[in-house]
């Protein structure tokens, strides 16, 4: 019997692996993308959660997958607000899981 192969650490599983076609990032942490796929989806096969929450600490992963809980906002580096669950994956994109600070 052989071994399968290794997985990422994602909470989502694929049923194969493809090639990567683009590359986004979360908190500066690199993550291999495909064509098509939502940036939850990107995220969620290369890491365990998209954040945490603001109210309780805990671990958040979208609830809806929808758009309509906010469960899933990111912050892109120039402070935009995004929902990763209905935001295509665009090769390059800077995100970060706590709103970047406002310069004083
Ligand atoms: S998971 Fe609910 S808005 Fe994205």
């Amino acid at each position: 019997m052989t071994a399968p192969a290794a997985s990422p650490p994602g909470l989502f599983v694929p049923i194969y692996e493809l090639a990567a076609e683009l590359f986004i990032s979360l908190d500066g942490i690199r993550m291999p993308g495909r064509r098509g796929e939502t940036v939850m989806s990107v995220l969620l096969r290369n890491a365990a959660a998209l954040g945490r929450s603001e109210f309780d600490g805990r671990s958040r992963a979208g609830f809806c997958l929808m758009g309509a809980c906010q469960d899933c906002s990111l912050w892109s580096m120039d402070g935009g607000r995004i929902r990763a669950c209905m935001t295509m994956a665009e090769d390059g994109m800077a995100l970060v899981t706590a709103p970047p600070l406002a310069e004083i």
